[in-house]
């Protein structure tokens, strides 16, 4: 087994299906009254958050609590970062407190690779900058495979601004590797020629989401990621949600088995319609229990639980 989780890159074939195998054993769990298993007793996980989560934070928070793990809350909002302190002083302040797993949120890409040089624990990437968020990619192969039965040969659509999403990118990875066909989707400002062409090897690209709509399996939409964005990449987000966001009459083009995801949170009426996000096709709820379920079983293979 991998130490450490920083990029879905780290993850082959036989060990992203191990993980998944394993996250259907932890998902039975949760049908059980009592949710909890010993797994990790004794051992320590830290949540360092330097940027805001919701679901991310609070799914890994549960994850080690079922596992009987002892957790350790950091928001950077509240702490000593504000007084100038460094990763690495954080770190290391963390390592004293004898961390087994730190899983780590920051703003810069390339954060959790740096971490792994300065602590003794497993390192697990909870999105890094616009790099890779490689548990969300997890819960989304794990979504496809429950609802569609197979993640080999599936074609999947991922939609909008690919060019800040590091969910897109952990996802091209994952998928890729488990046979699935991918296809980008979005303006060419937000899949500029440099970001295509790094990906073309694994993807294809579009720029017409309703040529693409009636041949997917998986339609993925990307929320609009304002708070990355120095230049206006769009007209307006009514000329954006007109070209690529997904509505009733779009979701219609879709074949009939066909799925919804996003990775939440949702701009909705952006990049996608209240009606689609709350339609029988759409997994978005479901992805955030999956996420429990995905992240169970990558703190126990990764801390080698018992
Ligand atoms: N929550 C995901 C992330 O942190 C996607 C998003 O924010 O749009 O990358
Ligand atoms: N999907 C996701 O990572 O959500 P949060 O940003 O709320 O953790």
């Amino acid at each position: 087994m991998i130490k450490h989780l920083r990029s879905a890159a780290d993850l082959d074939a036989a060990t992203a299906t191990l993980i998944l195998d394993t996250a259907g054993e932890m998902a039975a769990l949760s049908g059980r009254e009592v949710k909890k298993l010993p797994a990790l007793r004794g051992r320590t996980v830290v949540n360092l958050f330097y940027e805001d989560s919701t679901r991310t934070r609070i799914s890994f928070e549960a994850a080690a609590k079922r596992l009987s793990a002892d957790v350790i809350n950091f928001s950077a909002k509240g702490s000593s970062v504000s007084k100038g302190e460094s990763l690495k002083d954080t770190a290391l302040t963390l390592q004293a407190m004898g961390a087994d797993a730190v899983v780590i949120r920051h703003s810069a890409s390339g954060a959790p690779h740096r971490l792994a040089n300065w602590v003794d624990g497993s390192v697990v990437n909870a999105g890094d900058g616009t790099h890779e968020h490689p548990t969300q990619a997890l819960l989304d192969a794990y979504t496809m495979r429950s609802r569609l039965g197979r993640l080999d040969g599936l074609k999947v659509a991922i939609v909008g601004d690919v060019l800040h999403s590091r969910v897109a990118r952990s996802n091209v990875l994952l998928l890729t590797t488990l046979g699935a066909q991918v296809t980008l989707v979005g303006p060419p400002t937000l899949i500029p020629l440099d970001v295509a062409a790094a990906l073309a090897e694994k993807t294809q690209v579009s720029y017409d989401l309703d040529a693409v709509l009636p041949d997917s399996d998986v339609v993925m939409m990307l929320r609009v990621q304002t708070e990355r964005m120095q230049d206006s990449y769009f007209p307006s987000a009514r000329e954006y949600s007109r070209r690529y966001g997904l509505d009733v009459a779009r979701m219609k083009k879709l074949p009939e088995h066909a799925i919804v995801m996003h990775p939440g949170p949702m701009n909705r009426g952006m990049e996608i319609a209240p009606e689609v996000a709350d339609s029988p096709r759409s997994t978005i709820v479901e992805q955030v229990a999956n996420g429990v379920s995905v992240r169970m079983a990558v703190l126990y293979l990764l801390l080698g639980g018992k």
